[in-house]
């Protein structure tokens, strides 16, 4: 955990066919409420799909276009009441699982956010991968090899203050 960190920056090295199984299994095994296991992934490898992917919104894509393949998370309402929080798990039991592998890794946020037109996100990203219409599509996790320096976290500047210990 204090190893990890969001990485957006990736060598031009793709990533192996065990490593990204690897990540899609750790996807695949995540907790979700009821055991609704709501979500479904696109694994992206294509170059020229992750650059046009990376329009989906105005800012915070730049890892998109330079991953070795990306995962989008789409999750279906109908299938849990919790559904964004199952989707997140799912995403972050990736990002955890590749911080292991050695591998960098990011969250691009998709739900919620805009495209330069005006459009949305989700809809965008729908429409590049076929995505079906009942699907939400929650984000993109881009995943590379790292070509970025990051220091690890110094446990002393954790934010302990935001911790109550029995009552707030
Ligand atoms: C819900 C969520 C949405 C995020 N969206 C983006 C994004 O769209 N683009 C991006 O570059 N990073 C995104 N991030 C990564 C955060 O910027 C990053 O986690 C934060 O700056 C802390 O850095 P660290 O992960 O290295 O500790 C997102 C992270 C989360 C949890």
């Amino acid at each position: 955990m204090l190893q990890r960190h969001s990485i957006r920056r990736y060598k031009d090295q793709p990533v192996s066919a065990d490593d990204v199984k690897t990540i899609l299994e750790a996807a695949l095994l995540a907790p979700s409420s009821k055991s609704a296991r709501p979500w479904q992934f696109v694994v992206v490898e294509d170059k020229d799909m992750l650059t046009r992917l990376a329009d989906c919104k105005q800012f915070g894509t730049k890892p998109v276009s330079t991953a070795a393949f990306a995962v989008v998370v789409t999750v279906d309402p109908a299938k849990s009441d919790v559904y964004v929080e199952d989707a997140t798990v799912a995403a972050i039991f990736m990002h955890l699982q590749a911080a292991d592998l050695g591998l960098g890794s990011c969250w691009i946020q998709v739900r919620g956010r805009f495209a330069a037109d005006g459009e949305s996100s989700e809809t965008v990203v729908r429409e590049l991968l076929d995505i079906p219409e009942e699907m939400a599509v929650e984000c993109i996790v881009t995943f590379g090899y790292i070509d970025e320096q990051r220091r690890p976290v110094d446990p002393e500047k954790l934010l302990w203050e935001k911790v109550h210990i029995g009552r707030w």
